[in-house]
This record gives structure tokens, C-alpha cells and sequence, in this order.
């Protein structure tokens, strides 16, 4: 039973070096996940595959159906989630291309569904959220990237954005006061609904982009998916590393 998966973004619809054992389609009380999930080998490790925008990249992050995910995951065993994902970067220390796992994160999204715990309760539920990452798997992805050679920042705070457009620069100049480091749109719910289901999730986030008003210029698709591409051959090694140790 596989009990890591990955959740890919964008620049992973397929995850390169997996094995492929078969696909499986599944039914959740909250809808359809983005795809069916993908069971291979990788590196001799089993695990799961959920390309999070669908697997023609198809599905927006604000029509991204989370819960869905989430629970197809717990649904089949998943323990240990990796959610891979493209950020913009607000701190001149976090250049594009490189990599950074964050270690909290402000949410800005709106009328996303954003909790289990709404129908048919026998009682309120809070979560605790102080430290919305799994500590274990954060540090067993730094030390991934440090064996690999690969410079990861360790402490950084992900904004969630609603999107799908990008940012104004006051909105980025917002964020950098509110104390962002990174800027994405699909990193909530999807940490919050991971704890939700006590899932043990860590964002490995790829920056592609300086955010709005901190690069020279707009930011276009080109500049993005370079970076991206970049920073995803980094994200490979981190994991096979990762899985190596595991
Ligand atoms: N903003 C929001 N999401 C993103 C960005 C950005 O600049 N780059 C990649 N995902």
C-alpha cells in the first residue's frame, strides 16, 4: 500500500521517472478528484500521483476541488503527502528557479469549500494550525535537497491567492507587509483539509516568477514556464532522494 503521495501543479501533469502500475478512479462523498490517481513505482518506492489541475491541466486553482483530493488520497491509504507547487517570490533572497519549502502561510482565498467539518456534526470542530506543515516531512525534504546538493529555503511564508490572475503590485506590496515571502494559489485549502484528515503534508514549492512589481517589467507565461522547467528538474532530484531514504 502506497502510503506517500504527490500532488503535482503546475508544470506536472505526468511525473517523469514514475512507473506507471495502473490508474484508478475514484468517488468521494465531496465530488470527483482532479483526475484518476496514478499508482507507480518511483525509485522502487510505491506511491501516488494527483496532477492537482487535472490531467490536461485543465482545472484552475480556484476550481480545484480539494476536498475531493484530499479525501481520495486518505480514502486509499495516503499518509505522507508532497504537494509540489508553482510560486511567484516576494523576498530578493528566493530568486526564480529555485526551490523553497515553506514553513507557513497566510491565506487570502475566498469562497473555496475549506473545511470537512461543516454538515452532519456531532460537534464543532477547530483544528490546530499554528504550524501548518508537517515538521517531519519539511525537514526530510531540506535534507533531501541538502544531499542533493540543492538549495532550499526553509523558512518561508506562502500566501494563498485566490487568482486565476496574478497579483497587482499593491496586492504584492500588501502581502510583503503582511510578511509573504512566496505567492501561489492553490497552496489553501489544500494544507488545511491535509490536517483536517491528520495527513502529513509539506509544500515543496518551485518559484517561477518574481511577483508582481518586484522583477523588472510584467511577468509573461514564457519567464514562467522557463523557470519552471528549471526548478522542476531540482524537484525530481529532492524526491528521489526523498524516497531513497524513506
Ligand atoms: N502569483 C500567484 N501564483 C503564482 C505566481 C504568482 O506570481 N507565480 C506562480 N504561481
Amino acid at each position: 500500500m502506497a502510503k506517500y503521495a504527490i500532488i503535482g501543479g503546475s508544470g506536472i501533469t505526468r511525473m517523469d521517472g514514475l512507473e506507471i502500475i495502473r490508474r484508478e478512479v475514484l468517488h468521494t462523498p465531496f465530488g470527483e478528484p482532479s483526475a484518476p490517481l496514478t499508482h507507480g513505482t518511483f525509485h522502487g518506492l510505491e506511491l501516488l500521483f494527483l496532477p492537482r489541475h487535472g490531467a490536461a491541466h485543465t482545472l484552475p486553482p480556484h476550481r480545484v476541488n480539494y476536498r475531493a483530493n484530499l479525501w481520495a488520497l486518505r480514502q486509499v491509504g495516503v499518509e505522507m503527502i508532497v504537494a509540489i507547487a508553482a510560486v511567484g517570490s516576494l523576498n530578493p533572497r528566493i530568486s526564480p528557479g529555485s526551490i523553497s519549502i515553506p514553513d507557513q502561510i497566510i491565506d487570502y482565498t475566498y469562497s473555496r469549500a475549506q473545511t470537512f467539518f461543516e454538515e452532519n456534526l456531532q460537534h464543532v470542530t477547530h483544528i490546530d494550525f499554528t504550524y501548518p506543515y508537517c515538521e517531519a516531512l519539511r525537514q526530510a525534504l531540506l535534507r533531501a535537497a541538502a544531499e542533493s546538493g540543492i538549495e532550499a529555503t526553509g523558512t518561508a511564508t506562502y500566501g494563498a491567492t485566490q487568482g486565476p490572475r496574478l497579483e497587482t503590485k499593491a496586492e504584492i506590496d500588501r502581502m510583503g507587509r503582511d510578511g509573504c515571502d512566496l505567492v501561489g494559489m492553490t497552496g489553501m485549502p489544500e494544507a488545511a483539509l491535509a490536517r483536517e484528515l491528520d495527513l502529513c503534508y509539506a509544500c515543496c514549492a518551485v518559484v517561477a516568477n518574481w511577483a508582481a512589481g518586484r522583477g523588472d517589467g510584467l511577468i509573461s507565461m514564457e519567464e514562467i514556464e522557463g523557470h519552471l522547467k528549471d526548478g522542476m528538474h531540482k524537484v525530481y532530484k529532492i524526491l528521489s532522494k526523498l524516497f531513497i531514504s524513506v
